[in-house]
């Protein structure tokens, strides 16, 4: 075991380890379920263009400091914040990330049920010629359901505590290190089939393709909120992977190939999704329905549509798995190092907590869909406010910490553990953590909140 005597904390064996955990953290429902629609939704290459200056200016540099503060206090996102900043109020940053953990874990295991249960769609072939309006209905119907829904969103969530109780290396670690090749190898095939079908250039000119008369105030702010929840960025969950990396390990280098690949990722979702939309005629902003309504209509069509719909759902839930362990991570972390707590307890304590937020989540797709607020029911109100609001947030204050709290000197000490700081690269860095992002977040942040009517 890698335990420290004095800590006795968990560390990551290895550096490939380190990747496929955070790459696996920041690979999920975002990249497959998420980014597809959106970008739909905002007109396609003008909002994957600005996304992608997000990710750059604002992402990479966040997710850099979360890595370093992490491994720097050794600590949950709550503590770590304790730590570095002994009796002042930065602690609070780290509640508001184990919040927002709380309700992203909460919708995100409904999705992930819905997931799991197409899986089983898939492989009894459900789709099978199904109208549009049908499949509508197939999955209207069963999100609105108040038990089957809710019962694979619980097997989805106690698969995920399975994963967390085991611990960082033998838990964590090991799963993340055998299911991303896997999911890399099943995005892959997906793409090839999707570009090779005929009129599949439209789907590719509709994803790269710039029209900036689609991009909304609003649109640039989901572009933002996309960018934290894709890199898991703003709520800690770096924070808390970061405090188990050794110190042997280049952070710099580790925070730009998580990037590049949670960035690929997302690109190869859409690589495999729009040019199949495009292909079989059909719209492409069909918002959250997307994957699990436009996409059974594009793989029953499909020349090997059932085996290709398996492997389509298969991916999402895989993704999804090696996402939501890293959220748990964090309210686990807090739990067990906050109120001195075993992993195992600390484990069932948080799953139970997320699984009965998670239960409204899923009730109000149906039998509770008549509580909204501001316009919105339950589950998109907590989305709405944990990725376009808490994670921006938190992502602000972490970028002001480490540029003005932490400073320079501290962070050159961090990031030259395990490699060699070169010097323009640390300037570049704490000029975005000090300047850049923060306004840049301000001003995304207040414009969309301004335009914001809720619908
Ligand atoms: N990055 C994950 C995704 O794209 O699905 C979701 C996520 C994980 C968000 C962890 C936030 C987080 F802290």
């Amino acid at each position: 075991m890698n335990k420290k005597p004095t800590q006795a904390r968990d560390l990551f064996a290895s550096k490939f380890g380190v990747i496929a955990a955070a790459a696996g953290s920041a690979v999920g429902l975002g990249n497959i379920w998420k980014f597809p629609y959106i970008t739909g939704v905002y007109g396609g290459g003008a909002f994957l263009f600005v996304y992608l200056g997000f990710i750059a200016l604002i992402g990479l540099p966040v997710m850099l400091s979360e890595f370093s503060i992490g491994r720097r206090a050794r600590s949950n996102a709550f503590g770590a914040f304790k730590k570095l900043a002994p009796g002042s109020p930065w602690k609070f940053v780290g509640m508001l990330g184990v919040a927002a953990a709380f309700m992203i874990l909460a919708f995100y295991g409904v999705v992930a049920g819905w997931s799991i249960d197409y899986v089983i769609k898939a492989l009894s072939n459900s789709f099978a010629s199904k109208s549009p309006g049908e499949l509508e209905t197939m999955f209207v119907n069963f999100t609105e359901l108040p038990l089957t829904p809710v019962l694979y969103q619980l097997f989805f969530m106690i698969l995920t505590m399975a994963i967390v109780i085991v611990g960082v290396k033998d838990g964590i670690e090991k799963y993340a290190k055998f299911l991303m090749p896997l999911l890399v190898l099943i995005i892959i095939v997906l793409g090839l089939r999707a570009v090779t079908l005929e009129g599949a250039s439209e789907g590719l000119k509709f994803l790269f393709y710039p029209d900036f008369s689609k991009l909304t105030a609003e649109g640039v702010l989901s572009a933002l909120g996309h960018a934290f929840f894709s890199l898991s960025l703003g709520m800690g969950t770096l924070i808390t992977y970061g405090s188990y990396v050794s110190d042997k390990n280049n952070l710099t280098k580790t925070a730009v190939q998580v990037t590049i690949a949670d960035t690929i990722i997302a690109i190869l979702a859409g690589i495999a999704i729009f040019p199949a939309v495009f292909a079989f005629g059909i719209e492409p902003d069909k918002g959250a329905g997307l994957v699990f309504i436009t996409l059974p209509n594009v793989f029953q069509q499909m020349p090997g549509g059932y085996f290709f719909s398996i492997l389509f759902f298969l991916l999402l839930t895989v993704a999804a798995l090696t996402s939501s362990i890293s959220i748990l991570e964090v309210v686990v972390a807090y739990f067990k190092e906050e109120l001195k707590i075993k992993r195992r307890t600390a484990t069932i304590i948080s799953t139970v907590l997320i699984s009965i937020v998670g239960l409204f989540c899923s009730l109000s797709m149906g039998i509770l869909g008549e509580y909204k607020f501001f316009n919105l029911n339950f589950f998109d109100l907590l989305d709405w406010i944990s990725a376009n609001m808490l994670l921006p947030l938190g992502g602000l204050f972490i970028s002001l910490f480490v540029g003005w709290y932490l400073g320079k000197d501290k962070i050159q000490e961090e990031l030259s553990k395990g490699s060699v700081v070169i010097k323009p690269v640390l300037t570049v860095f704490i000029f975005l953590v000090r300047f850049i992002a923060p306004v840049a977040i301000a001003i995304v942040f207040l414009n969309g909140i301004e335009v914001l009517n809720f619908g």
